[in-house]
């Protein structure tokens, strides 16, 4: 018999539910009669003592269902280590809940900061499993998350809504990208849906070279323009700012977010019409798309195995196509950016696309 608890933890994204049930399906052949703890609401469960006992049948029809069956909730792991506002010392808390509900191990299904504290349960004598779950598809050591491409098809389809409105107009739109730090998501989406110019985090961007970019396009006759801009991106004057500057100046910015800055910017120095859109949560939410449903299913099978082979201490990672366990210690604290010199990017820009530089 085996007492497992499952748990979400950080942005919910699509594929949670496809990666549990893989998880599941695997150990209940293995293990008709184990115990799935479903840890409520992420961390907070664990630290709370909040659970759910999950059936075989919990984990039915829910391959095609976004969200988490099991609540998540985001509990940074800089505040791991400080009491509570009651004074409750937070990993003691979840080393006592796992002890005294005797589990096994813990399936820890999450994205950078989850993997911080699944890292530190594990330094803490806890045995851990862990999935590469979200949109940003910046988890060092797997190649792709689940829930990225399911985002990226959700943003495309907004730069493709976006197409024939900016063409009947004659307007330069931008579209804003989810990614946190990083551009995966804005770089794929960008492509998919050929946006003409794409602003990601990791190429700061010169704001004089992206109205270049648009006046060529206009003086081509072309009477519409899309960029793709990451919620991330930044130009090369902030870029060289501190951490510490930069923040002070963001404080006095009173732009909602980035691309409204560089709207006014192309509107004041090219005299174009600018819309912005951002598709926000969206981008997050509804069914994973059929290939997260594919890597979910593997990814769950694999962590399954490592389960039942008493494999503790690893993520379940995709590399070369293949299903890997990578060690927590190197996953921690890690992110995995766009390279500005790769093979992706060069080609990118054989396309003519602009990076704003
Ligand atoms: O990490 C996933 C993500 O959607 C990022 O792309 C985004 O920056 C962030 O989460 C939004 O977080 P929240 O849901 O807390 O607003």
């Amino acid at each position: 018999m085996k007492r497992v608890g499952f748990l979400t933890s950080g942005g919910d994204c699509q594929g949670l539910n496809a990666t549990m049930r893989g998880v599941a399906k695997t150990l209940f052949q293995k293990y008709p009669d184990m115990e799935i703890y479903g840890i409520l609401e992420g961390y907070k469960g664990l630290i709370y003592g909040n659970y759910r006992l999950l059936k075989s049948r919990d984990f039915s029809g829910i391959l095609t269902e976004g969200g988490t069956i099991i609540g998540t909730s985001r509990t940074p792991f800089k505040y791991m280590r400080m009491p509570d506002e009651n004074g409750l010392d937070k990993v003691e808390a979840m080393k006592s809940n796992y002890k005294k509900w005797g589990l096994d191990c813990l399936v820890i299904l999450g994205g950078n900061g989850t993997h911080k504290t699944a890292n530190l349960l594990r330094e803490e004598g806890c045995n851990v499993v862990t999935l590469p779950k979200t949109i940003d598809n910046d988890i060092w050591g797997t190649d792709m998350t689940f829930g990225f491409q399911s985002a990226v098809d959700i943003a495309t389809n907004a730069i493709d809504c976006i197409h024939t409105t900016a063409a009947s107009h004659g307007r330069v739109f931008i579209v804003e990208v989810m990614g946190h730090k990083v551009g995966w998501l804005t770089l794929h989406a960008g492509i998919a849906g050929g946006a003409d110019i794409i602003l990601i985090p990791e190429i700061p961007y010169d704001i004089n070279v992206v109205v270049d970019a648009l006046d060529k396009r206009a003086k081509e006759g072309k009477n519409f323009s899309i960029l793709a801009v990451a919620e991330g991106a930044i130009s090369k004057e902030d870029a060289e700012l501190s951490k510490k500057e930069l923040k002070a100046k963001r404080k006095k910015n009173p732009f909602p977010s980035i691309s409204y800055q560089i709207g006014q910017e192309i509107q004041e120095k090219t005299g174009q019409e600018v819309r912005i859109t951002v598709p926000g949560h969206t981008q997050r939410g509804g069914q994973p798309c059929p290939y997260d449903r594919v890597i979910s299913s593997r990814l769950g099978s694999a962590a399954a195995r490592m389960v039942i082979e008493e494999k503790y201490g690893y993520m379940a990672a995709l590399r070369d196509g293949e299903v890997v366990p990578v060690p927590l210690e190197e996953v921690a604290g890690k992110l995995k950016m766009v390279d500005p010199d790769s093979a992706i990017i060069q080609e990118v820009k054989g396309l003519g696309i602009s990076f704003g530089i």
